[in-house]
């Protein structure tokens, strides 16, 4: 059996499509564009690529987009003097800052995260926003994960009923995911480094997303025949060669449905934070 693959791109355009239409709607109403501002700290090259990514999709979808540059040195306090000024800024609607922060800030990613307004942490790693996550109420959520249940639901992939196992606990991916399906009703068993016997787990679910950080890690024989597997893992194993945590050659033969690396779920990743953006826009223009 050969799996369908689940294009990152296919979907990431009709998550964009949407938010283009609604950013329009804002803009004729409000006459604003919906604002995205990026911080980024220091030179790390990766973070370069991601930030570019973040400005660009901005550009296609008609949001404004500010791209701060801070210097490696930067302070604490001025890092949390920009989030201040940014927070207060009418233009600017979402607000984030790349992460990981350079070596001297690394000790600052929870102050810095909860310093930005919980209405434009269009990341959603505020715990206001985590907290609203998991009691079911409305707020921004998590691009990542945000943007591989809308895959799964736009794909027309039931979830209501279906065991899903989600392997990873962080809590940029791993556990906003499981909440997610959960308020799909699924049933979520979260595994992770300590978990016993895992391939008798994942071979139970229906969905199974791989979000553990470790090369071709879901192998053929730890997925039911017929499953949903979708990949958050992105790992570059040559210069040139990114793979994801699942064996995309071997699995692609039992699963029914599966997300290429690279192709994925990253695509969807930039386009869900888009969509926070508008969110986060409707949001604050409708209650000013
Ligand atoms: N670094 C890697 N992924 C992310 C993300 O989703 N948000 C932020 N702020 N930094 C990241």
């Amino acid at each position: 059996m050969s799996a369908k693959i689940l294009s990152g791109k296919v979907f990431a355009q009709q998550i964009k499509e949407a938010a283009v239409a609604k950013a329009k709607e804002i803009e004729a109403q409000y006459g604003v564009k919906p604002g995205l501002a990026v911080v980024l700290v220091g030179d790390d090259p990766a973070s370069q690529v991601y930030v570019r990514n973040k400005d660009k999709a901005c550009a296609q979808v008609g949001l404004h987009s500010e791209v701060v540059n801070l210097p490696a040195t930067t302070t604490r306090e001025e890092l949390l003097a920009t989030i201040d000024r940014l927070n207060a800024d009418p233009s600017i609607h979402g607000l984030l800052v790349q992460l990981p922060l350079p070596e001297g800030l690394r000790g600052c990613e929870k102050e810095v995260i909860n310093r930005i307004d919980p209405a434009k942490d269009v990341d959603g790693f505020h715990p206001i926003n985590v907290g609203r996550l998991v009691t079911g109420e409305p707020g921004l959520v998590s691009c990542t994960p945000a943007g591989c249940l809308r895959m799964l639901e736009l794909a027309g992939i039931p979830i209501d009923g279906k065991r899903a196992v989600v392997v990873g606990r962080s809590n940029i991916v791993g556990k906003p995911m499981a909440s997610l399906l959960m308020s799909r009703n699924a049933t979520v068993t979260v595994c992770h480094s300590h978990t016993r016997d895992l391939a008798a787990i994942t071979r139970e679910a229906d969905i199974l997303v791989a979000a553990i950080g470790k090369p071709k890690f879901i192998t053929a024989d730890m997925v039911k025949p017929g499953a949903t597997v979708i990949d958050v893992g992105i790992n570059r194993v040559a210069p040139h060669k990114l793979v994801g945590d699942v064996d995309f050659d071997a699995v692609s033969e039992v699963a029914g449905a599966i997300t290429p690396v690279p192709g994925g779920v990253g695509l969807l990743t930039v386009a869900m934070l888009m969509a926070n953006v508008v969110q986060a826009a409707e949001q604050q223009l409708a209650h000013k």
